[in-house]
């Protein structure tokens, strides 16, 4: 099943002699259950890509439907909700909220909903992540890297159609990337995620069934891997 599909998405930054085509009519299509890297240099338009696939920016042109849904017709209100249910997002910075506990900062996302978690979900997700005992304590009594676990298990709590991941390694050492791709990788299995995940280190990339390489905007290579 089609899951993500892009259709010409271009996206200009600025305007007059200040423009920024940042993509330039990218043409994607994702499965659902893949596990796919976008890799390319600084500046290539890898978060601006990852931006308009969480509806959290539009494109300047073009069509994006994530599970059967045109995000890119929707209006502000629309596309906060649809981000909050429909993607997880997860950045280089973690962004927990200090003073809540671990637990309550997974479950922010329902909360904000005034939905009550799937317990048996919530259980799989935080041991897959390996977080079950950390749950009371604050994120400033966790590492890097459990940090990171806990903001992807808050991503994951909704059971997003789409897991959208820029750099999440950009700010670990090399035993806690590996542990994060790992755990990304666990997800992508266990809970048949599918996960768009940026990078721009080729390693980490080779972990995925598929590598998109972009380059000024567009697409120069996509290759199915396994
Ligand atoms: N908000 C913005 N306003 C203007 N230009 C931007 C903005 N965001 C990104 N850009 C430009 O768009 C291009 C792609 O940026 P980005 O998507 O952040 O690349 P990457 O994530 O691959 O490093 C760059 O030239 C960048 O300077
Ligand atoms: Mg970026």
């Amino acid at each position: 099943m089609e899951l993500l599909k892009c259709e010409g998405v271009s996206k200009i930054y600025g305007n007059g002699n200040n423009q920024v085509t940042a993509l330039d009519g990218i043409d994607l299509s994702v499965e659902k259950g893949e596990f796919v890297a976008v890799i390319g240099a600084s500046g290539s338009g890898k978060s601006t890509l990852l931006h308009i696939l969480g509806s959290v920016d539009q494109p300047t042109a073009g069509k994006v439907i994530v599970d059967g849904v045109d995000i890119s017709a929707m209006n502000r209100t629309q596309a906060a909700i649809f981000r909050r249910r429909k993607v997880g997002l997860v950045y280089q910075f973690y962004n927990l909220i200090p003073t809540l506990t671990v637990r309550k900062n997974i479950l922010m996302p329902l909360l904000l909903d005034k939905r009550k978690p799937n317990q048996e979900y919530f259980d799989q997700v935080v041991k897959t992540l390996g977080i079950t005992d950390k749950l009371e304590a604050l994120p400033s009594q966790l590492s890097g890297g459990q940090q990171q676990r806990a903001a992807i298990a808050r991503s994951l709590v909704y059971r997003p159609a789409l897991l959208l991941a820029d750099e999440p390694t950009g700010n670990l050492d090399q035993k806690n990337s590996r542990e994060i791709i790992d755990m990304l990788k666990l997800s992508n299995r266990n809970l048949k995620q599918t996960i768009l995940l940026i990078t721009h280190d080729e390693k980490i990339a080779l972990e995925a069934d598929r590598i998109i390489t972009i380059e000024d905007g567009r697409i120069l290579s996509d290759e199915k891997r396994g």
